[in-house]
């Protein structure tokens, strides 16, 4: 293949890599998405395909550069006026275009300014205590599909307790990480903003004082914030249902919402209570392919839990528990 048409192919090619990862930026930002296929990839065939470009056409930039220094009698930097308004013209009415687009973009699912939709998740808050690492999740007995047939609200349970293979298995399902580079989740969330925070209220757990534990999902191990029995007063929060006091654990899902609302403004409250879903029906599948039984409970004080965390309410606000326990047999 001749120089030129070599050249010719790159400048193809690196034309429609170009223009797939502008329309891939362009989607990712109008629908909010934390990315796109293929768009860091062809980011990258561009830079390469760049490259490439310039050193197929090295001689000519050399000559360019020459003639910068000394230039030619026929060398015309500017080719004309013209030529010149027409191009100043282009770059106005791209920058034009694409400003528009952002602007019309429905303000559902569009990033704030500050937040340009990268795929790595906002900053978590600092652990503060000691990390008890948690052993590696328990492997379940149950095919995914006999999960789902046999998933039932257990309300009854033995006063045996988990192991901490089970416990780790129950808080991986909520909110493990499962893709290390990226920290996402075990469980979905809206442009990865993971508003979610999950605490583990140890009753009876194998080789793990009795307390409320927050689970750090970046190191998969747990905080210890209080220790202590609260089956009582868990009860008591729970308006009366005696599982809470007889299970084994209680995990109880809170969230963050200033770290959806950044980027989805008032659609964040819907989107943060459907991953409130996503990460109980986890533990519910987590807990059956254990052989555990788990119940979900979304009657409770508000106020009582919010105080028992040690959490406001508005800058972070309980939504949801499951209490786990080991079956009667
Ligand atoms: C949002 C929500 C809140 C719930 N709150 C409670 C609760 O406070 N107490 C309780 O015993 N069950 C609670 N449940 C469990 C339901 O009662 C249970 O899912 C329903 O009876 C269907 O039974 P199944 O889960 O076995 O399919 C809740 C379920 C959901 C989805």
């Amino acid at each position: 293949m001749r120089q030129r048409d070599m050249s010719y192919l790159v400048i193809l090619l690196l034309g429609l890599c170009a223009l797939y990862t502008m329309w891939s930026g362009i989607l990712m930002d109008v629908r909010g998405l934390p990315t796109f296929i293929l768009h860091a990839e062809m980011g990258y065939a561009c830079a390469a395909l760049g490259a490439l470009h310039l050193a197929l056409n090295a001689p000519l930039i050399r000559s360019y550069a020459h003639r910068w220094h000394r230039p030619a009698p026929s060398y015309r930097p500017v080719r004309g006026r013209r030529d010149f308004l027409q191009g100043a013209l282009a770059m106005l009415a791209g920058g034009v275009i694409g400003f528009w687009v952002g602007k019309a973009a429905p303000r559902e699912g569009r990033p704030a300014p500050t937040d340009r939709g990268g795929a790595s998740p906002p900053p978590q808050p600092t652990p503060s205590g000691a990390a008890i690492p948690l052993p590696p999740p328990l492997p379940s007995t149950l095919m995914l599909d006999e999960a789902l047939r046999r998933r039932r609200s257990r309300r009854d349970y033995a006063s045996l307790p988990l192991s901490q293979g089970e416990l780790a298995g129950l808080l991986f399902a909520a909110q493990g990480i499962t893709d290390p580079l990226r920290a996402f989740r075990a469980a979905p969330s809206a442009g990865a903003t993971y508003p979610l925070e999950t605490y583990a209220l140890v009753h009876r757990v194998e080789a793990l004082a009795a307390g409320l534990y927050r689970y750090r999902p970046a190191e998969h191990a747990l905080e210890l914030l209080r220790e202590g029995r609260f089956e009582r007063h868990i009860m008591q929060i729970g308006i009366g249902q005696g599982m809470l006091a007889q299970a084994g654990v209680v995990i109880i899902l809170s969230a963050v919402p200033a770290r959806t609302e950044r980027r989805y403004g008032g659609r964040a409250e819907r989107y943060i209570l459907l991953e409130a879903g996503h990460a109980a029906q986890n533990v519910y599948l987590a807990a059956e392919g254990y052989g555990l039984g788990a119940c979900a409970v979304g009657a409770f004080d508000d106020e009582a839990l919010n105080a028992f965390l040690g959490v406001d309410g508005r800058r972070e606000k309980a939504l949801y528990m499951v209490a786990v326990g080991k079956r009667r047999a």
